[in-house]
């Protein structure tokens, strides 16, 4: 076949291993997204060499990337992981996570949520003092956990900015007396405190003012079993750019050196966590996607594909950037870039993939690769316009492909609709 990549990730050793782009969009159409094994296993393990401190946990954030095929190949390297619904709960289980192996950081749960994980002997994190008082009523005596909210916060985007004084999350420092009167109240065990300042950091900075003020409030619980400093361990989705790395090995010199002389302090040595979603799962995912139209528009060339942002909803709802490749079957006349704006499918002005990108040109039937789209990909998309969510292929460490989740069927999209189907069958 002659497939000409715009960059690597050719057959053999690349990241689409014994495949190819077209091959596998063949097989298993697109929009399709594309793992690959050896790539998160390494991340990984990036992360949990983070410290050379012993007493300490990485927990995956299960809301980047929820597949349990990812799931189990993230347990299998040693990774907790924090739920954020009883449905993560459920798939975690699925994949082989104990009870004990995880958190559910609940956020304005019901009764019948919190009774969920409490039931199945999964520790709760409660976000506020009235979720305390529910827990406390649901589990008096039982052992919780609460988040807390330092006052700062970071992320790439306002709208993924968890802490600080502008959010819904956790609770301030200030209420540590209330919290307390609780606990005491329903004789709960204080057995960590936990935190998540935003996502995406690439400079550790902000990150380690907040575990410095975190620690300050755990100072204030003599008992506790960990502290959870949160996730937001940012990846460079502007790779070709020249765009760094975020440096694991000064950031985890610096905690190492803030936990030793924390636990001096505290006098005994408690467990670390930290709670990374995109940093495990983002670079290990490609969604491939196809040209399906292309046309001028008073002067902006559309490339019109099948990458609508029901498929992948960050650029839509943060203008979030993700790189991408052109992989294309024909000789190129003139391979010159050329200023195109990828759009999908879906009956939204804002449904743009990527605007004003300097790409090869493009024809239709031409792949399209898009890069670090394994976190936060496929967990936000949907079947918005009633478009069936695509399948996910692992190409495993030995370079074959299999496929971990199927296409969405029509049918799927009436699943629901039974009682209504059997009050009127004709209508379908
Ligand atoms: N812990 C908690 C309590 C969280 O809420 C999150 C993410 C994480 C850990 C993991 O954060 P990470 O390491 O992945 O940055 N949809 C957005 C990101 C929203 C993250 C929400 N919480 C995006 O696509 O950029």
């Amino acid at each position: 076949m002659n497939c000409n990549h715009q960059s690597g990730n050719l057959k053999s050793g690349g990241f689409f291993g014994n495949t190819t782009p077209f091959e596998l969009a063949m097989e298993f159409n697109t929009p399709l997204y594309v793992y690959n094994e050896a790539v998160l296993r390494t991340r990984c393990r990036e992360m949990k060499g983070l410290l050379r401190y012993s007493n300490f946990k990485v927990s995956y954030s299960a809301k980047a990337n929820s597949n349990p095929a990812l799931l189990a190949i993230i347990r299998q390297e040693g990774m907790e992981a924090d739920a954020m619904s009883p449905g993560e709960i459920y798939l975690l289980t699925a994949a082989g996570f104990l009870p004990e192996e995880i958190f559910y950081i609940s956020n304005n749960v019901s009764a019948v949520e919190m009774r969920f994980a409490v039931e199945r002997e999964i520790l709760v994190s409660v976000d506020s003092l009235s979720q305390l008082e529910q827990f406390g009523r649901i589990n008096p005596g039982g052992r919780v956990a609460v988040r807390m909210n330092p006052g700062v916060g970071l992320g790439h985007h306002q709208k993924v900015v968890t802490g600080g004084k502008n959010t819904k999350f956790g609770i301030s420092p200030e209420l540590v007396g209330d919290l307390k009167k609780i606990i005491t109240q329903y004789d709960l065990k204080l057995a960590g405190i936990n935190q998540h300042l935003g996502s995406l950091f690439t400079d550790g900075e902000v990150f380690l003012h907040g575990v410095r003020l975190l620690l300050e409030t755990a100072a204030l619980f003599p008992d506790l079993e960990f502290i959870d400093l949160g996730g937001g361990f940012g990846i460079p989705y502007h790779k070709k750019e020249g765009q760094t790395r975020l440096d694991l090995v000064r950031l985890g010199e610096s905690l190492d050196e803030i936990i030793k002389e924390w636990n001096r302090r505290y006098g005994k040595e408690i467990v670390f966590k930290i709670e990374p979603g995109r940093y495990l799962v983002a670079e290990c995912g490609v969604l491939l996607g196809t040209v399906h139209a292309l046309k001028e528009n008073y002067g902006t060339v559309y490339a019109g594909t099948d990458l609508g942002c029901n498929v992948l909803l960050r650029p839509a709802m943060y203008d979030a950037y993700h790189e991408l490749e052109v992989y294309t079957r024909r000789r190129f006349d003139d391979p010159a870039p050329k200023m195109v704006t990828v759009v999908g499918n879906i009956c939204e002005t804002g449904d743009i993939l990527a605007k004003d990108r300097q790409l090869p040109p493009l024809k239709e039937g031409d792949l399209i690769g898009v890069l670090d789209a394994g976190a936060y990909g496929y967990s936000m998309s949907s079947n918005y316009n009633c478009r069936l969510r695509p399948a996910e292929v692992l190409i495993r460490e030995n370079g074959d492909p299999v496929l971990i989740r199927r296409r969405d069927t029509l049918e799927d999209l009436t699943r629901n609709y039974l009682s209504s189907l059997e009050l009127s069958p004709k209508v379908f």
